[in-house]
């Protein structure tokens, strides 16, 4: 398995520290984050990452800033990326269940070490349900796609 990861400059030793532990467990890692405390804008991890998985090349990714937020926004502008901030393993199993989300993100101001390295398992080793899940997220393709949604007129 091949993720990407990234990170803006309030992440870059929990960054370290989840690249190390997917790299342990046999991952390839493409890390496109800063690797300095120097201030950086997280939507340059979260453009790079996001195009990296919609584009295949990266199976998924794996995005932190200081809350999980910011940068989970600026990914879901690249077109195909389903990116979900969480804070618990719980969220990160259920989303990629129904959401098939392809980047998971959290918050190093906002998660240790542990949760975090729990948050990557939950999602890396769920599988997608499909079915009706399939059908909401074709939705929100649509929505992206033509900033329309025939369903709702
Ligand atoms: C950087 O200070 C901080 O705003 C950023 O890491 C992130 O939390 C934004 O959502």
């Amino acid at each position: 398995m091949k993720l990407v990861i990234g990170n803006d400059h309030a992440a870059t030793e929990l960054k370290f520290q989840i690249m190390a532990y997917l790299e342990q467990k046999g991952v390839e890692v493409i890390n496109v984050g800063t690797d300095t405390n120097e201030s950086f804008d997280y939507a340059i991890a979260a453009f790079k990452a996001g195009k990296l998985v919609a584009s295949g090349e990266a199976d998924g990714g794996v995005l932190i800033c200081g809350t999980g937020v910011g940068i989970s926004m600026a990914a879901n502008k690249v077109r195909g990326i389903r990116a979900a901030a969480c804070s618990d393993p719980v969220t990160a199993r259920l989303t990629k269940q129904h959401n098939n989300a392809n980047i998971i993100c959290f918050g190093a101001r906002i998660v240790g070490l542990e949760m975090a390295k729990a948050i990557v398992d939950a999602w890396m080793n769920s599988e997608f349900e499909g079915g009706r899940h399939q059908n909401r997220i074709d939705m929100i393709a649509e929505i992206e796609e033509t900033q329309n949604l025939a369903a709702a007129q």
